[in-house]
């Protein structure tokens, strides 16, 4: 039984996350999205709603399950018994990032594979960050999200 986890702080799950998963989901027999508690990002939505948003948004895929972390992603993915991380690459600004984690996540756990997965071009400009961004401002983020989590960011800006 192969598991992949595919690890973000998902502040919203976008069709960008969405599509990496799915893809994820047709190379493993099992995939969990790992959402971090990212405390030092400060994110809109609290770990639950982030949970809650993705286990709706992929509650379609069979054989992905959805599920929150805190400290480390090697010693998560080794609870969770995942012998792959599974990450987007988008246009060539992520690289040095990703290049960075995967190398840390290496030196942390040797067994644990790093791949990535270009996302398509539709996706390559699309981020959690813009997404926020242009539902504070009243724009439409429906082509970027599932309904799910329009409707969440709608009512989180209500709020505010
Ligand atoms: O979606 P993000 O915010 O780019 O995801 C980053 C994430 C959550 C994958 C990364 O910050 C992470 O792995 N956090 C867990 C803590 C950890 O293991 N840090 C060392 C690895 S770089």
């Amino acid at each position: 039984m192969k598991k992949a986890i595919t690890p973000g702080t998902f502040d919203p799950i976008t069709y960008g996350h969405l599509d990496v998963i799915m893809r994820a989901s047709q190379l493993f027999d099992n995939v969990v999205v790992a959402v971090a508690a990212s405390p030092g990002k400060n994110p809109l939505f609290t770990l639950d709603e982030r949970v809650e948003l993705a286990r709706q948004a992929t509650a379609h895929i069979e054989n992905v399950e959805v599920k929150p972390f805190s400290g480390l992603l090697v010693d998560f993915a080794s609870e969770c018994e995942a012998t792959a991380l599974v990450k987007g690459l988008r246009a060539i600004t992520d690289f040095e990032y990703e290049f960075q984690m995967a190398a840390l996540n290496y030196h942390l756990k040797q067994s644990l594979e790093t791949l990535f997965i270009m996302s398509p071009p539709e996706y390559m400009y699309l981020s959690s960050s813009i997404v926020r961004e242009l539902a504070s401002l009243g724009a439409s983020v429906d082509d970027f999200v599932p309904p799910v989590v329009a409707d969440a960011l709608k009512q989180k800006f209500a709020n505010r």
